[in-house]
């Protein structure tokens, strides 16, 4: 499939084009939210682009992911959906929008598929919805599955807490990877684990592991694009390495703003438009339709 950038044809990257990635060239996804951030990560040439229910937390300011709803994540997808003519663009299945049956599961990634424009889609958890995979997979959705740290099971996991510790925890984590494989997934996300688990699991599968605070083993990495960025205010997980600074940047330049316009030296010339030839009279004259015209529109940005 290609779209363009520019003058030039972009090649969209597929689901075979990440599965021929297994032991290659290592995958760059990001998470992304809105249209604005989905030009930047697909003009950086990220592979693929994840539309995460940490938006909950990073655009809503939720403390947890749960109350994402389905209706919000298609919103987002649709958005980030628009400004990708490269990147892979994975929508997240959000809580409860598939845990109860695999019927609901298939129902909830086609509704994401075609009213997020999404081109495959992420849900949490290992052996226990394998079938619910499956499904999806049979139905022709293509699925990432996501395992270690599953962020809508917090409470049950006890918190935002490194899974896959000792023999039993290790062997689950290595269970619900094979399941995933066995169930159709393209790709596992593993999220928190100790680095050589995620080293053997990805040895161990014929799919490219992508992981997140899983070490350098895995065949590809994701990061929230503003912990990446340093916009994320608070604390940061271990793993959230910090690319720029662009939060202390954005402070900067809206202290900037705020002393300026309170200075009365912003808008200068060079942001107002030409002054009327003639001093206004101080009638003021019914606007009309031609005020608002299109042309007229288009002026305001010269
Ligand atoms: O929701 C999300 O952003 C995620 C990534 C952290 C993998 O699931």
């Amino acid at each position: 499939m290609y779209g363009s950038s520019g003058s030039s044809p972009v090649k969209k990257v597929t689901v075979p084009d990440l599965r021929a990635r297994k032991g290659g060239e290592k995958i760059a996804m990001v998470t992304a939210y809105d249209y604005t951030m989905a030009r930047l990560v697909d003009e950086a040439g990220v592979d693929m682009v994840l539309v995460g229910d940490s938006l909950g937390m990073v655009v809503q300011g939720l403390t947890t992911t749960i109350p994402v709803t389905m209706d919000e994540m298609a919103y987002h997808c649709r958005a980030v959906a628009r400004g990708l003519g490269h990147a892979h663009l994975v929508g997240d299945l959000p809580f409860m929008s598939y845990q109860v049956s695999p019927q609901q599961a298939v129902e909830s990634a086609g509704k994401l598929m075609k009213e997020g424009a999404c081109e495959s889609i992420k849900l949490e958890g290992g052996q226990e919805v394998a079938e619910h995979v499956h499904r999806i997979v049979r139905a022709g959705v293509p699925v990432v599955g996501h395992i270690g740290l599953t962020p809508q099971s917090v409470h049950a996991l006890g918190g935002f807490k490194v899974q896959g510790r000792g023999q039993d925890g290790a062997e689950k984590v290595l269970a619900d990877a094979i399941a995933l494989e066995q169930a159709g997934a393209f790709a596992i996300v593993l999220e928190a684990i100790p680095p050589d688990l995620a080293a053997q699991i990805t040895e161990l599968l014929s799919i490219p592991t992508i992981g997140i605070g899983a070490g350098a083993g895995c065949d590809g990495q994701v990061l929230v694009c503003t912990d990446l960025l340093g916009l994320a205010r608070g604390h940061q997980p271990k793993f959230a390495k910090r690319f720029a600074n662009l939060g202390e940047a954005a402070v900067d330049a809206f202290t900037a703003y705020v002393t300026e316009v309170r200075a009365g030296t912003f808008p200068a010339a060079a942001q107002s438009y030409k002054p009327n030839a003639a001093p206004v009279s101080g009638r003021h004259p019914t606007a009309t339709a031609d005020d608002f015209d299109a042309p007229l529109a288009l002026d305001l940005w010269h």
